[in-house]
């Protein structure tokens, strides 16, 4: 890869908007590619705010060459209608970071990449579009990649910007982690209420036995995980502002499709695989999935 890479992002939502605006601001600003045409992308943070400038590109005939970086930033629920950008941007020199939840990015992107190396990530800043487009960063951005070679590469061109990026030698471990405390939100759209509704003493009782079933599949799939992990996700709900929400309970009250299967579902799929019992999630996931696609 040159000193000096070509960079596109796919997706510039929240995280997308995010990423893109830590890119402008040392100088790395990426191609933009969406659903939604902008004229530029507007993130705002406790100090003030970034204009990204676009286009946003929402034609994806209109990429003349593949691109050495690929951020994909979609919903997992859009990879598929995303097809036509990955298949413009990638190639078997490509590296693509995937910024989505999840434990299955790799497996979830290869399909339309032409042969490109997609590195997961682990994405720990929350971030929210409002009704005018731009979006509000929650926090300080921060990325856990894997320590492999590709990812030399998206530690370069974030180097210097306002989002951190570490690589870690056991990354499953850490995306399973992250998974679990997904996993635990999702019960959020199934009372429709936000993290408040963990002081509860018998959603506590239901989020330690659904974090205990969750554990079991992440350990058996290879994450390395300590015993204390249920607790110390509910007690991070317990004490997060009672409104704090999560972006599967704001897609399910806009009535958008979940990302329900690599949240949840995955635990259920890869127990089965495993031959271990998840009773909480044969119950949880069907109702997602339902709430997620209908009919009805
Ligand atoms: N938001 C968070 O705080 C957060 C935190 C951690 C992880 N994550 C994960 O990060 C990932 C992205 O989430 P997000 O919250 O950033 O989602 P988002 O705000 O909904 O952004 C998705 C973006 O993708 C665009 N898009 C949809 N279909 C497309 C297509 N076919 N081609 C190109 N662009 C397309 C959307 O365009 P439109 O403008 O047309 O909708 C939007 O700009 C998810 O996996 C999520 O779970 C999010």
């Amino acid at each position: 890869m040159s000193d000096r890479p070509t960079i596109a992002l796919i997706g510039p939502g929240a995280i997308g908007t995010a990423i893109a605006a830590a890119l402008h601001e040392v100088g790395r600003t990426p191609l933009l590619c969406g659903r939604t045409a902008h004229p530029q992308l507007i993130l705002r943070h406790d100090e003030g705010e970034v204009v990204v400038p676009g286009p946003v590109l929402s034609d994806p005939r209109t990429v003349a060459h593949p691109y050495d970086l690929v951020f994909v930033a979609v919903k997992t629920t859009q990879v598929t209608d995303s097809a036509g950008w990955l298949a413009a941007l990638c190639n078997k020199n490509t590296v693509v970071c995937a910024l989505q939840n999840g434990v299955e990015q790799q497996s979830l992107l290869a399909l339309y990449v032409n042969g490109a190396t997609v590195l997961p990530s682990v994405v720990w800043f929350p971030a929210q579009r409002e009704q005018d487009a731009s979006v509000r960063l929650r926090a300080t951005p921060r990325l856990t990649l894997p320590d492999a070679p590709q990812a030399q590469a998206i530690a370069d061109a974030l180097s210097g910007s306002r989002c951190a990026v570490e690589l870690s030698s056991d990354f499953l471990s850490i995306a399973w982690r992250k998974l679990l405390q997904n996993a635990a939100a999702g019960l959020m759209v199934l009372a429709n209420r936000r993290a408040g509704m963990f002081s509860r003493a018998d959603i506590t009782q239901l989020a330690l036995a659904y974090l205990r079933e969750c554990l079991a599949v992440a350990r058996a799939q290879g994450a390395v995980l300590h015993d204390n992990v249920p607790e110390a996700i509910v007690d991070g709900f317990q004490r997060a502002p009672a409104d704090l929400g999560t972006s599967i309970l704001a897609d399910r009250q806009a009535n958008r499709p979940l990302e329900w299967d690599i949240r949840n579902g995955v635990v259920q799929r890869y127990g089965r695989l495993q031959g271990i019992p998840t009773p909480i999630s044969d119950i949880l996931v069907p109702l997602l999935a339902a709430g997620s696609e209908g009919p009805g």
